[in-house]
């Protein structure tokens, strides 16, 4: 049975560090039909309102290998993976990351330079696709979601300490809720 037939699409939200469901590897998706279409276009929604540039599964809570981006947010910058898998990394390169499930929190990451990631599209064809400078960003970033890593995993000891609050914070809220 397919996942998303228990999931009620118009509902989902972007949910917050430390909630659980953000640990979740995800499973392999099979079914490219109409449910898999809605949730898509629903994550696009919810990328937008929240000023993002990559939303996976995880962060509306469902255990799926998937997520969306725009690294434009141009209208016809819209790319979905499937299935992601990072093939090829080279080089390196430091820059500040977000995420929309660490809201304020702003870290300084080391990252491949250059990734190709292998996905496919949201009508179940393969792709591979070379991206560099952000991009190449997003793939790793989202792609991590998908395997059930955070940003927070990926912090300098350094940022650790300097974060710490902000984190303690996001931690009480989310027990409070
Ligand atoms: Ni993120």
């Amino acid at each position: 049975m397919n996942l998303l037939d228990a999931v009620d699409i118009p509902s989902l939200t972007i949910i917050k560090y430390p909630d659980p469901r953000l640990r979740m590897p995800g499973e392999t998706v099979t079914q490219f039909d109409e449910r898999l279409h809605a949730l898509i276009e629903k994550m696009f929604e919810l990328m937008y309102k929240g000023n993002g540039v990559g939303l996976a599964a995880q962060q509306v809570g469902l255990p799926l290998r998937l997520f969306v981006a725009n690294p434009t947010l141009a209208d016809d910058d819209e790319r979905v993976y499937v299935n992601p898998e990072l093939i090829e990394l080279s080089g390196t390169a430091e820059a500040e990351e977000g995420c929309l499930s660490l809201p304020n929190l702003s870290v300084s990451i080391k990252r491949a330079a250059v990734v190709t990631i292998r996905a496919m599209d949201a009508e179940g064809n393969v792709f591979e696709e070379t991206g560099e400078d952000l991009l190449a960003r997003i793939f790793q970033h989202e792609t991590d979601h998908t395997e059930g890593r955070l940003i927070a995993d990926r912090m300098s000891p350094i940022a650790k300490i300097a974060n710490r609050r902000l984190l303690k914070e996001l931690e009480e809220t989310f027990a409070s809720s």
